[in-house]
């Protein structure tokens, strides 16, 4: 399975752009179907009480979307949902699809139970856009994203983060070159452990974003070298990853579930090129540009009225719009689940160099 990342530029060349990436920064978000097409029936299966609602609500409030069904694995919490957002509730995945024929399904799982039901969802022939992390283990990604594509499936995943208008500032100062050549990309995110037991869950649940965002801006990383700590006793639940990009850059990337997403500035991410400097902080909260030697700088922060912009949740909205779009042109997604396998990739690459005490290739495949 090829995956659509991006090809490595020469050295030298501006760091260049992911895969199915938006090149300029996306209209504001209407949720308004196009002329001729009636609004796609979407299924949400999983019930969280976060972001399961996050997908019953997104999906219930757009104009291009209608919310059809819930499916929940107690049918307690599945009638509590279907009565919450006034829509049928299963806890049969083939039952509603049956009943229901969705024209897509959401799929917002714990993080360790995603492969099964999305590959019945697959086998169903359904089209999907399914939560990170695509799945704990490489052979699980291989199976699902194969099964999909003998079946030409449409199937998403939902790196929301690249839709942070930070983050497409970002983007477009990259495309425009204002950065000059990347030296050194630097991501740190960290926060509350969730719940998952898998000894290295940060990592592959929380910091996949981190490689999907590093490669969307600064192109494929070559090589990982990685260190990781368990001393809270949390399987290694603090880790560093040294990268190395294909166009010649460095970067870092500083993850954690031992710290708090309380802090301000939990979340950094810096672009520093040979003419200038972009920073990206707490994902929406700022944006800001510097140039080399010039002691004054562009800075971004949502406006007094801009709750759009200033919502962590907001970019999920601006993901499905592209996502419905997509679905609806008979596109490929935004953001294919292969960007999923490939974020795992770069992280069980990053166990096997802390595991060697080596440094690892990184190949697109
Ligand atoms: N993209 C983002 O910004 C973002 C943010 C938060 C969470 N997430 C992802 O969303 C997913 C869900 O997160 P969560 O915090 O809601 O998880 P959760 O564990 O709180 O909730 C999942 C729900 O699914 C239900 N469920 C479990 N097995 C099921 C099955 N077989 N069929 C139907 N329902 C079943 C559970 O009962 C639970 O209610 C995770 O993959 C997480 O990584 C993504």
């Amino acid at each position: 399975m090829t995956a659509t990342v991006p090809k490595p530029l020469p050295r030298g060349e501006n760091a260049l752009i992911g895969p199915g990436v938006p090149t300029r920064l996306s209209a504001p978000y209407t949720g308004q179907p196009g002329p001729d097409s009636s609004p796609a029936r979407v299924a949400v299966v999983g019930t969280g009480a976060w972001w399961g609602r996050e997908h019953l609500r997104a999906f219930s409030v757009r104009s291009d979307s209608e919310l059809c069904a819930v499916v929940g694995r107690s049918s307690a919490t599945a009638e509590a949902r279907g009565r919450e957002y006034s829509v049928p509730w299963y806890t049969d995945v083939s039952a509603m699809l049956e009943a229901e024929q969705p024209d897509l399904v959401s799929v917002t799982l714990p993080n360790e139970a995603h492969f099964d039901t999305t590959l019945a969802l697959i086998r169903a022939g359904v089209p999907l856009l399914v939560e990170k992390p695509l799945v704990f283990d490489l052979a699980e990604a291989d199976q699902l994203l194969a099964e999909a594509a003998q079946r030409d499936l449409f199937f998403a995943i939902n790196f929301n983060h690249r839709y942070a208008h930070p983050v497409q500032l970002a983007h477009q100062a990259m495309i425009d070159g204002k950065l000059g050549d990347l030296v050194f990309a630097t991501w740190r995110f960290g926060g509350e452990a969730g719940t998952s037991a898998h000894p290295h869950a940060n990592l592959i649940e929380t910091q996949c974003h981190g490689f999907d965002m590093l490669e969307y801006l600064a192109g494929p990383i070559e090589s990982v070298a990685a260190q990781m700590t368990d001393i809270t006793g949390k399987g290694f639940s603090t880790m560093t990853v040294a990268l190395r990009f294909a166009s010649g850059a460095v970067g870092s990337l500083v993850g954690s579930y031992d710290s708090s997403y309380a802090y301000p500035a939990t979340h950094h991410l810096e672009l520093n090129g040979t003419a200038g400097r972009a920073v990206v902080t707490d994902t929406v909260g700022q944006f800001e540009l510097s140039r080399v030697g010039e002691e004054t700088r562009e800075v971004w922060q949502p406006g007094y009225f801009n709750d759009n912009d200033r919502q962590f949740h907001r970019m999920f909205d601006r993901h499905l719009d592209d996502v419905l779009r997509a679905l609806r042109a008979g596109d490929e997604p935004p953001v294919h689940a292969r960007a999923g396998r490939r974020a795992l990739q770069l992280a069980l690459a990053a166990v096997s160099s802390f595991e060697t005490g080596r440094r690892v290739d990184t190949p697109l495949d």
